[in-house]
């Protein structure tokens, strides 16, 4: 079965999913448009990633994927995360704040428990991907059970491999060109590979749908993926610029602007691309502590973008795009998607 009919979906075009940035109404436009939406909701409490399901399904009758974020929780390293907010407090202290003295661990992981799961069975989305690993047997075996198709990131080969193996549908095949965070299932094993390099490796290695992300801003782009092998693209990048994206207006101003990106574990504790602001020329200094671990360090990082707002500071937001920002269009989404096609059509 191809994809389009497996998705049962018009173009081979993905909303990728984007925490935080991702809507119900921009992930029905897309699947509206004859792509595939998406929710990304690794960051949304239960009750939250619930309302998003309904109310996009309220909006589309077509079929859309959510997101979720399978991390091995960790327990915080106590020395690295207060040598980390005390590096930081000066910052905070410049915007007459104060650092927090313990940090929180602010999202949860689906391997935790099966909260998520349970939600998707009841709410069934078409498809269901996950972001820095792989969901446990049982919660594969039941997603299955219920007709979910399940997709996985993957940033290497051996991940690739793991993936196949796990009985998962669907492989992502996730560039360094990326917006955000890539999935690495292990944070220290960065394989910084290229988009198009991870599709050939994938089409000669392994045997399931590959869909390509990662630098994708044009129809020409998307097309010669396709032709390396993928059987869709995912774009995240080029749409958040959309009127119905969750993006802030200095976060829409700066794609434009500043359309120039830099890879940084600061933010969050985890390594991700976004435009260049306060993390990456005055955080990242070559003597820069460790961070604290990953999730714990995105609480301290959204405490002191907070603060900077509050004294009128927009640099320290975390702004993520991909390497092929400086490409972004001015485009709704539905126009997107058709812009997309038409390029995609001509080559
Ligand atoms: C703002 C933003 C948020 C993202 N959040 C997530 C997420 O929650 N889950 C996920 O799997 N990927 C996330 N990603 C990565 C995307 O799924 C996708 O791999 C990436 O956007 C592709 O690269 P591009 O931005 O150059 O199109 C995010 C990307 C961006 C730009």
């Amino acid at each position: 079965m191809t994809l389009l009919k497996q998705f049962q979906i018009k173009h081979p075009i993905f909303l990728a999913p984007m925490a935080g940035v991702s809507t119900p109404a921009l992930a029905a436009e897309v699947s509206n448009q004859g792509g595939l939406g998406s929710l990304g909701l690794g960051s949304s409490t239960l009750q939250d990633a619930r309302q998003q399901i309904l109310q996009t399904q309220a909006l589309t009758q077509q079929p859309f994927q959510v997101n979720f974020f399978c991390h091995q929780s960790a327990a915080l390293d106590q020395d690295s995360a207060k040598q980390w907010i005390e590096y930081l407090t000066p910052q905070f202290e410049k915007y007459h704040a104060t650092a927090p003295s313990e940090l929180k661990c602010i999202y949860h992981s689906f391997l935790d428990n099966d909260d998520y799961l349970n939600l998707v069975l009841e709410t069934r989305p078409k498809a269901v991907s996950f972001h820095f690993g792989i969901p446990h047997a049982h919660q594969i075996q039941a997603l299955k059970d219920a007709g979910i198709l399940i997709m996985v990131s993957a940033t290497n080969l051996t991940e690739a491999q793991a993936i196949e193996a796990a009985g998962i549908d669907v492989i992502i095949a996730q560039g360094i060109e990326a917006g955000g965070h890539r999935g690495i299932f292990n944070a220290s094993l960065d394989s910084a590979l290229m988009t198009a390099d991870l599709v050939q490796l994938f089409t000669q290695h392994c045997n399931l749908p590959i869909v390509a992300a990662g630098g994708i801003m044009d129809g020409q782009q998307a097309q010669r993926l396709i032709k390396l092998g993928a059987a869709a693209v995912q774009l995240g990048t080029a749409f958040v610029q959309c009127k119905s994206s969750n993006a802030n207006a200095a976060y829409r101003k700066a794609l434009f602007n500043n359309p120039i990106t830099q890879i940084s574990s600061s933010i969050s504790g985890r390594a991700a691309r976004g435009l260049i602001n306060h993390w990456h020329l005055q955080i990242d200094q070559p003597d820069r502590p460790t961070v604290a671990t990953y999730p714990y360090c995105y609480d301290l990082g959204k405490q002191l973008n907070a603060a900077a707002l509050a004294q009128g500071d927009e640099g320290f937001g975390a702004f993520w795009a991909g390497s092929n920002v400086v490409q972004i269009r001015d485009l709704e989404a539905a126009d997107l998607i058709n812009q997309l096609v038409l390029e995609m059509t001509q080559h």
